[in-house]
C-alpha cells in the first residue's frame, strides 16, 4: 500500500522494540506470574521502555483470557512494546508444544556454528528480537533436532534459541553464568533454588563444549517445558528415563510445584 505524505510509525511494529513474557498455565492457573512481571518491568527499564501498568490488572486480564478460552493447559503471551504515544501491551493465548512423551524421550539438541554476542544488549532480556533465534531453530529442526545450542564469542556455552542449559557430571550440576550470553530464566532460576534447597551441588561459571559432551546428563529448562531431558546433542546420545539423576530432580521440581504429575 502506497499512501501521500508521512507516516508515524510504531517502534514496537518497526525495530521490534519490545518485550514478552511466555507463562505456563497449567489446571487454568499460571505459574509464577509475579516472577514473569518483576522480569517484564526489570527488562522495560533495561531498555527505556516506561511501564505504567498495573501488573493486578494484568493478572485479572490473563485469568479472562483463560476462563475464555476454557484453558486448562497452555500458555499465555504477554508483549509489552513501544507505542506511538502509548506503549502497547496485548496478551495472547497458545497451546503448549511440549508434551509427556517429549519428556519421557528427551529432545534431540545440535550446536550452532553462530556465535552469541555475550555483550549485546539484547541477549539478557526477552526482546521481540527474536528472528535470529528462530532462523538457528528452524534450521536445527529441517536436521531432525529439537533445539539449538549457541556458544558465545569466546567460545563458551550460552544457553538454546528458547530454552537455558543445564548438564549434570558426577552428581553436580552445572549452568552457564549470567554473563555468559543468555536469558536468565524463570525455570533456570526456580531449578537453582530447588537444588539449593535440597543441597544438591549446582554451580554457574563458564564451560566448554568439551565439558557439556562429557557430562552424565543433559537437560534444558524454559517456562513452558519445564524441566526437560536431553537424549542426544548431534551424535553424542545422553542417558534419559528413570534411572537418573534428572528423574531424581524433577520429582522434587513436580512434588513442589506440581504435585499431580
Ligand atoms: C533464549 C531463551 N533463553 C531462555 C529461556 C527460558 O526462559 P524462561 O525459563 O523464563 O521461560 C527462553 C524462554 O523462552 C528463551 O527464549
Amino acid at each position: 500500500m502506497v499512501e501521500r505524505g508521512f507516516v508515524e510509525a510504531d517502534p514496537g511494529y518497526l525495530y521490534g522494540y519490545g518485550l514478552f513474557e511466555t507463562i505456563n498455565v497449567q489446571k487454568g492457573k499460571m505459574d509464577f506470574y509475579q516472577e514473569h512481571m518483576e522480569r517484564l518491568i526489570k527488562s522495560s527499564r533495561k531498555i527505556g521502555l516506561n511501564f505504567k501498568r498495573d501488573p493486578f490488572k494484568i493478572e485479572e486480564d490473563c485469568n479472562r483470557l483463560i476462563r475464555a478460552n476454557r484453558m486448562k493447559t497452555g500458555g499465555l503471551r504477554i508483549t509489552f512494546s513501544k507505542g506511538k504515544r502509548r506503549n502497547n501491551l496485548f496478551i495472547t493465548a497458545r497451546e503448549n508444544p511440549y508434551d509427556n512423551e517429549a519428556a519421557r524421550k528427551g529432545i534431540a539438541l545440535t550446536v550452532s556454528s553462530y556465535r552469541r554476542n555475550e555483550d549485546s544488549l539484547l541477549v539478557s532480556v526477552k526482546s521481540d528480537n527474536y528472528l535470529e533465534n528462530l532462523l538457528h531453530l528452524n534450521r536445527a529442526q529441517d536436521r531432525g533436532f529439537n533445539e539449538v545450542i549457541f556458544l558465545n564469542s569466546k567460545g563458551q556455552l550460552a544457553e538454546g534459541s528458547l530454552s537455558n542449559l543445564f548438564f549434570i557430571k558426577d552428581n553436580v550440576v552445572y549452568t552457564p553464568a549470567d554473563d555468559c550470553g543468555l536469558l536468565p530464566g524463570i525455570m533456570r532460576q526456580k531449578v537453582v533454588d530447588l537444588l539449593n534447597e535440597n543441597t544438591i551441588n549446582c554451580q554457574k561459571g563458564h564451560y566448554s563444549l568439551d565439558e557439556l559432551l562429557a557430562a552424565d546428563e543433559v537437560f534444558v529448562t524454559n517456562s513452558l517445558m519445564e524441566v526437560m531431558p536431553v537424549n542426544r546433542i548431534d551424535d553424542r546420545v545422553f542417558k534419559v528415563g528413570l534411572d537418573t539423576s534428572l528423574a531424581r530432580i524433577r520429582t522434587l521440581y513436580y512434588r513442589k510445584w506440581n504435585e499431580n504429575l
